[in-house]
């Protein structure tokens, strides 16, 4: 069977669905690996290093894609892409299914057998699969860097000849992964941080990493789905929510916000009357931007400087990491097609938590529990 790995072609993408070490792991006499021409040269992956592992480079497009049993991707391919795949092949990518119901009804139709890699579900046993894990954690290191970059200040406290430099203040809104990671690296940078987040479970965690928690008295305290998710809150708890990290929000020099709520535009947590309120030359970098953004200015792939303050709104911050980014979503999708195959071919048994909540579509039907009952 052939496993064939796509060129990405959407707008800042430059990841790759294989590494080529994940190549030579995968690569046995059952499976042949095939990558399109140049795939990997975004994320710095030579073809002649995929080679050097067993791959073949396939420079015709047409051919790679319909002639594949595993199509494999970063973002899903496009529809004309698609219409080339053959009835019962497997695609595995981002897919995004209750975002994108017109793609999930294309994939019906072609008999397509669809993984999401956002759909893995948020279990023990699926850690090595979770590829947005993966990936929120790099957005909140570069998102990190991005605010150091775009600071005129130092992170850490200096102390120099002519006087002592007090180090700076952050401020993260939003403690999941991306979060964390955010408060983890500002935290080497030698920044001050301070996060807040609806959920109470990782209050703990961010003060291991050494950072202070900011609590809300919220009226309504279940603010956790049972997956683990934040809920939406009250009007009354936004209004309280937001007083507090506008008094936060006016003594940081830096604010990273990463807040989402799943199947929800992301939660607005600063307004333009507390970027009004801001330190000169403060800067936030808004992770929610291509969700609608945490800051009411934020305007998603540009920076705005309103008020002397910079507000970033990145797109596909993983990508502008895409060597790493690619190694490690290389390495969740190696972890997936290793509970997928049997015996070289794929087995979909849905017997299995993580292939049920994963499949998004098999032989025309909806799979997905959370898609079918949408
Ligand atoms: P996410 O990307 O959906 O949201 C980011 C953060 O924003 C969350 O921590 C959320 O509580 C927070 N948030 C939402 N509304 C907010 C508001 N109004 N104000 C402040 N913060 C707000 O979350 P992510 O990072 O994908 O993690 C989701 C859950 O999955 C977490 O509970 C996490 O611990 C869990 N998880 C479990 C894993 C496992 O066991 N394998 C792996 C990764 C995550």
């Amino acid at each position: 069977m052939i496993i064939a790995v796509l060129k990405e072609t959407s707008e800042h993408e430059k990841r790759v669905a294989l590494s080529p070490e994940v190549v030579r792991q995968l690569n046995n006499e059952d499976l042949q690996i095939w990558i399109e021409k140049d795939a990997g040269l975004p994320s710095n992956f030579r073809d002649s290093t995929y080679e050097d592992v067993g791959a073949v480079i396939i420079d015709s497009k047409e051919e790679l894609i319909s002639k594949a049993g595993i199509l494999l991707s970063v973002q899903a391919p496009s529809d004309e892409d698609l219409s080339k795949l053959k009835k019962g092949a497997v695609l595995v990518s981002f897919i995004w299914g209750l975002q994108n119901p017109e793609l999930v009804s294309r994939l019906l139709e072609s008999g397509i057998s669809a993984l999401g890699m956002d759909a893995i579900p948020r279990i023990s046993r699926a850690q090595n699969m979770d590829a947005l894990s993966s990936m929120s954690s790099i957005a909140g290191y570069k998102a990190s860097l991005i605010a150091a970059n775009e600071l005129d200040k130092y992170f850490p406290m200096m102390m120099t000849a002519a006087g002592t430099i007090p180090p700076s203040k952050a401020l993260i809104l939003g403690a999941g992964v991306a979060g964390l990671q955010a408060i983890a690296t500002c935290r080497k940078l030698g920044a001050v941080v301070e996060a807040f987040d609806v959920r109470p479970a990782v209050k703990e965690q961010v003060e291991s990493l050494g950072a202070k928690f900011i609590e809300v008295e919220l009226s309504d305290q279940e603010t956790e789905t049972k997956g683990g998710y934040a809920k939406e809150l009250t009007e009354d708890d936004k209004l309280k929510q937001r007083e507090l990290i506008h008094q936060h929000a006016k003594k940081s020099d830096i604010i990273i916000t990463t807040a989402l709520i799943p199947g929800r535009p992301a939660p607005l947590l600063i307004t333009k009357e507390m970027v009004a309120d801001m330190k000169p030359g403060s800067v936030i970098v808004d992770l929610a931007a291509e969700n609608g953004g945490n800051c009411e200015l934020t305007e998603a792939g540009t920076t705005q400087v309103v008020n002397e303050v910079k507000i970033v709104g990145p797109i596909n911050l993983p990508s502008q990491l895409a060597n790493h980014a690619s190694t490690l979503y290389a390495k969740n999708m190696l972890a997936l097609l290793n509970l997928l195959l049997k015996d070289g071919k794929p087995n979909f048994d849905f017997e299995d938590e993580i292939l049920l909540n994963t499949t998004i579509t098999h032989n025309g039907e909806i799979i997905s529990p959370l898609i079918k009952n949408n």
